[in-house]
């Protein structure tokens, strides 16, 4: 059910859907309700219900998974494990929370988490934010990520492998959803860039590919009959240079534990400079390419999303201003900023305008 009362960061509804799938989505609700032969009063009362946010108790625990188990601290010759990156803030015993890594800064106040995780974007399980209602059935674990394509060591890696082999580190980034909502959050994760260098990409390896976990039976939309008209699973892809610069992470935590389920569980990738559609969540494979992939926006509104999709004040999406940005939770309001403030890492990745 969808909020009747639309926060000050949320584009309405219609706004944030396609057009041909909002209006099926309509029809489907009249025939559904009138197929129940819910009434006007009754369809009063489920909208009600829609403004029941739940409390922040219930939205964190509904995307809670049983805790992957810790790994050790690295020891003393350094074997992998967990090596501190940047900054001596904290002295990991287990994985959560990692190390903060101060190099990266908000500059501005952190999103709380129970704001977070009550709206996001996880289309597999819903198209109205309340992602968290859905993801009972999700069983992110155990878990495997298979990497390969164009590399000399295609390899598959499970949770514990990835927790093993990789350095966690914590960073606080900002996050901005092409819907023009953002939010502040602290990742744990590792940078992709080392991971790709476990299966030593080829030379003609120009292009990176990523594909969520497809399984109908868990998750609701995804498996809804009829099937919403989206190109499952869904994908998404870099160009080599971006998916290996430092700031690319692939997160298995967030404030400090695991990912909860709506934020992508076991893991998830974050690209801070880019519009948030681009951090693929629930990553089952990584493919390098010789040509960029489809990813599932641009198959779907190629009009509206295209592959690059980086933040830009100045390029308005063709239903919506990019000039301003709004939180989640305070609604507090911010200018946009180029490549949403990581230009100093990335602006060297494009061409000048
Ligand atoms: N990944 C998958 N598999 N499915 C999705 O629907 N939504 C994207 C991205 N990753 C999405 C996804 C969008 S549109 C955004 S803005 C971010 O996840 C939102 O991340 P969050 O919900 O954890 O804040």
């Amino acid at each position: 059910m969808q909020f009747i009362i639309r926060r000050p960061w949320q584009l309405s509804q219609r706004d944030h859907t396609p057009e041909a799938v909002y209006l099926r989505q309509k029809l489907h609700r009249r025939q559904f309700l009138a197929s129940l032969g819910v009434s006007a009063a009754g369809i009063g009362a489920l909208l009600l219900q829609g403004c029941d946010k739940g409390t922040d108790d219930e939205v964190l625990k509904a995307g809670n998974y049983e805790p992957i188990p810790t790994a050790p601290a690295a020891d003393a010759n350094g074997e992998p494990g967990h090596e501190p990156i940047v900054g001596d803030s904290v002295a990991p015993q287990g994985m959560y929370p990692a190390r903060r890594n101060d190099k990266f800064e908000y500059g501005r106040a952190e999103t709380v988490e129970a704001q977070a995780a009550r709206y996001t974007n996880f289309y597999e399980f819903d198209s109205s934010k309340m992602s968290w209602r859905y993801v009972t059935k999700f069983q992110p674990s155990p878990w495997t990520v298979e990497v390969d394509g164009l590399c000399a060591k295609p390899r598959t890696f499970d949770l514990d492998d990835l927790h093993k082999l990789m350095p966690l580190e914590e960073r606080a980034y900002r996050h901005r959803c092409v819907e023009t909502w953002a939010m502040c959050v602290p990742w744990t994760g590792f940078r992709l860039s080392e991971l790709l260098k476990l299966v030593e990409p080829q030379p003609a390896a120009k292009f990176v590919a990523f594909e969520t976990f497809d399984r109908p039976s868990q998750a609701p939309h995804r498996g809804a009959s009829p099937p919403p008209s989206y190109p499952w699973p869904y994908t998404e892809g870099l160009t080599i240079a971006e998916a290996t610069n430092e700031l690319t992470l692939l997160a298995t935590g967030m404030y400090g534990h695991t990912l909860l389920k709506q934020h992508g569980a076991p893991v998830r990738l974050v690209v801070p400079w880019k519009y948030g559609f681009k951090s693929i969540k629930s990553i089952v494979r990584i493919t390098l390419a010789d040509k960029p992939p489809a990813t599932f926006w641009n198959t779907l509104m190629p009009d509206e999303y295209d592959f690059e999709a980086n933040v830009n004040p100045h390029v308005s999406h063709p239903r919506w201003s990019q000039r301003v940005e709004k939180m989640l939770g305070s609604g507090e309001k911010h200018p946009t900023v180029i490549y949403n403030g990581y230009g100093s890492y990335v602006a060297d990745l494009y061409p000048k305008a």
